[in-house]
């Protein structure tokens, strides 16, 4: 089969918090690497993206910050595009699913798969909130995990121990909305039988094939990929609800009866935004949408990160197919996660570099952050950024090799022919390798240069970008070492006609150098191409120029062309840069967890009578000897004097309080609890402690002159 178009895709983020570089390193830099270098292959290729606004991750989100989800997805969709542009992501449109385009486009393709009879309507018990008269969402629902114990479970997932779960599994269920318990109610909602699919869906998934069609080729996708959706279909598929019960999102079409109330479900919602933002571009740009989606000379290419997988090689396949008129992915070359100096990327925690702050504190260094992240792209494993290793990628490759190799040239070619590309003779050889057959010197040299170009196109091609960039900075190191060969320096004073072809030969590296860098640093190549008083380079089709060029022995760079004045294209980054970046990680951290947990609350426990809380015999009492257990890195012995008597406390405080602070404290003693032994000491009562969500204690201490042994109720 011969491709015509590509479409490229990259998952739409949810408007609901901002753009973190684990999202810049999941689907949009490594679209943009491959999108940028199809355009100067000459490729009819189109961009897709935009922002997912819909979902329970909105209304949370607004509910969190006491806003609109409206208010919510305005906030973040400006603030994507401003992050998008800065960091030179190229989309050909960033559209947005609240658009109305959107809603019309998605209701349609609801309609369609309706009218064809491809959803199985089934009625369920689902949880509703009384207080807040809505049907709950899953992540509306928190409940004690049946699987850990973690009491912070939602209702689709328990975050500790991984367990994918239902909202009915929840112990003790709470409403994220009121914090009432919610209770079941019967509703009605239209499924995607994705068992049926799942015969289909493992063919086209292991083999390529569809319909007896080979559609694409497996040996082409990642094998976590692969991996990942066997290990869904083994699993076995069940029916998938298309709809759910909300009042933000696209409606289900009036039309359609029992559609009050009802909504579609955001993972059928979403990827059909590709489509309607394709449709937008094609209006905007006098284009067909449909042949980026509907013919098969076409590949679409869907950029995500793992947690996205089986929405787009599982679902949203299974949904076009549903259709019948739309071609399906032609790969998902779906990245792992990025981590951060160690630690897991995390909003919430506030441990992430975030991609606003850093293009505004670092305008000049937008390339420096693409190519960092680029060399540790997380494509087949997680991997990890660090602040350190940044700036060794920036100062060991980008200043040491890159930009010196180039500013060398461009000032040797200044002092010695005035900025003037110098003509030369070719019977005059350089140091080299031996030039096969027919091959002048200069002519092996540039066949080279084609190769490695060649090799880091294939790179590309395979969305190893990793490998790509590694090329490019062995294609500097390559030019490096002819100027270091050759030392024209020292050449110049014996023969100046010797120096002009080594001159000539270093700048054809700069020349596709610069072009060679575009896909991955565009702000730099932008920036040469100036230097070289070249035209801007448009991104059409002048890879496919600059290969046919060297292929024929053409240079890229023309004898008598002049150079502008050559600058640093990157500069060194300080420690002090670093130690600031890495202390306002910490910085922000810290302030976050202490909003948090002055924030989050335990949930409450059962309720207990009147006679059962009359039980306990409370009683305040001061700690006048306080000591550690040996060999118990937790515990203390405390004297606690009730007055009338003094009771020994074996208390789990040891790594809060050292003992000489505590002497002293005011505290409230649980007094009849049944004595027990703890490191052979027999404790009599429990100390109360107040006890912080994240783990910190503190003494209930009594606020008045009374004595001990009072009464606490
Ligand atoms: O995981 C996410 O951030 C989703 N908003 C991705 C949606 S991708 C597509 F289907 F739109
Ligand atoms: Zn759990």
């Amino acid at each position: 089969m011969e491709y015509n178009r590509i479409t490229v895709t990259s998952a739409l983020p949810y408007a609901n918090g901002p753009l973190h570089i684990g999202h810049l390193a999941g689907a949009y830099l490594s679209a943009d690497i491959y999108v940028r270098f199809q355009r100067m292959m000459g490729k009819d290729i189109v961009f897709i993206c935009g922002s997912d606004e819909h979902g329970a991750a909105i209304t949370l989100r607004a509910a969190k910050e006491n806003l609109s989800p409206q208010e919510i997805i305005d906030k973040y969709h400006d603030l994507f595009k401003i992050a998008f542009d800065k960091m030179g992501v190229s989309f050909d449109i960033y559209h947005r699913t609240s658009s109305e385009l959107h809603h019309e486009t998605a209701q349609e393709f609801f309609k369609n798969l309706y009218d064809n009879g491809e959803f199985v309507e089934h009625e369920s018990d689902q949880y509703y909130d009384v207080e807040a008269h809505q049907f709950l969402a899953d992540r509306f629902i928190v409940g004690t995990c049946p699987k850990c114990g973690n009491t912070e479970a939602y209702g689709d997932q328990c975050e500790k121990c991984g367990s994918t779960l239902n909202p009915t599994d929840l112990i003790n269920p709470k409403s994220v909305l009121s914090g009432s318990t919610p209770e079941l109610r019967k509703t009605s909602h239209w499924y995607l039988p994705l068992d049926k699919y799942s015969e289909w869906l493992e063919t086209w998934i292991s083999s390529g094939e569809l319909d007896g069609q080979v559609q694409h080729y497996p040996e082409e996708w990642k094998s976590h990929v692969i991996g990942q959706c066997k290990s869904w279909i083994e699993g076995g598929l069940q029916p998938r609800s298309m709809t759910r019960d909300l009042d933000w999102g696209v409606d289900v079409p009036k039309s359609i009866p029992g559609s009050d109330g009802k909504k579609l479900y955001v993972w059928m919602d979403a990827p059909i935004g590709y489509i309607s933002a394709t449709k937008q571009w094609a209006i905007d740009n006098g284009k067909d949408w449909k042949d980026y989606w509907q013919k098969e000379d076409t590949k679409l290419i869907h950029f995500i990160g793992k947690d996205n997988i089986v929405f787009h090689c599982i679902i949203f396949p299974a949904i076009l197919k549903a259709h019948g008129e739309y071609i399906l992915p032609y790969n998902v070359p779906a990245n792992q996660f990025m981590n951060l100096e160690g630690r897991k990327i995390s909003t919430s925690k506030n441990w992430a570099v975030w991609v606003n702050e850093y293009v505004e504190q670092f305008p000049e260094k937008i390339d420096e952050l693409r190519y960092s992240m680029i060399k540790n792209m997380p494509e087949l494993k997680d991997s990890e950024f660090t602040w350190k290793g940044y700036q060794e990628a920036v100062n060991n490759e980008l200043v040491n090799n890159l930009s010196n190799f180039i500013n060398r040239v461009l000032v040797l070619n200044k002092k010695y022919f005035d900025g003037i590309v110098p003509e030369f003779d070719d019977s005059y050889d350089i140091h080299g390798p031996e030039p096969e057959d027919a091959y002048s010197y200069f002519e092996n040299e540039l066949m080279r240069l084609h190769d490695g170009l060649q090799e880091l196109a294939e790179f590309i091609r395979q969305f190893d970008f990793r490998s790509a960039l590694r090329v490019l900075m062995e294609l500097s190191t390559a030019g490096n070492q002819i100027l270091q060969n050759n030392a024209p320096w020292k050449m110049y004073k014996e023969d100046e006609e010797a120096v002009k072809p080594v001159i000539n030969l270093c700048l054809q590296y700069v020349a596709a150098l610069s072009l060679a860098m575009r896909p991955f640093l565009p702000f730099s190549s932008d920036k040469l191409q100036s230097i070289l008083n070249l035209e801007p380079i448009s991104e059409n089709g002048e890879w496919d120029d600059m290969m046919y060029k060297l292929c024929e022995n053409e240079v890229l760079l023309s004898p008598g062309h002049e150079i502008g004045e050559s600058l640093h294209l990157f500069t060194r980054i300080d420690d002090e840069v670093i130690e600031n970046q890495i202390s306002q990680l910490e910085q922000s951290q810290k302030e976050s967890e202490n909003n948090t947990t002055n924030t989050s609350h335990k949930p409450l426990k059962n309720e207990i009578t009147f006679d059962d809380f009359a039980k306990l015999d409370l009683r305040t009492g001061t700690i006048i000897e306080a000591e550690k257990v040996p060999k118990a890195d937790k515990l203390l012995k405390l004297t606690v004097d009730l007055g009338f008597e003094k009771r020994t406390v074996v208390s789990g405080i040891a790594e809060h309080y050292d003992p000489e602070n505590i002497i002293g404290n005011r505290v409230t003693l649980l007094a009849n609890l049944a004595p027990r032994k703890l490191r052979g000491i027999e404790s009599q009562g429990m100390i109360l402690m107040a006890d912080r969500a994240d783990g910190k204690l503190a003494f209930l201490g009594v606020d008045t002159e009374w004595p001990d042994g009072e009464t606490i109720g």
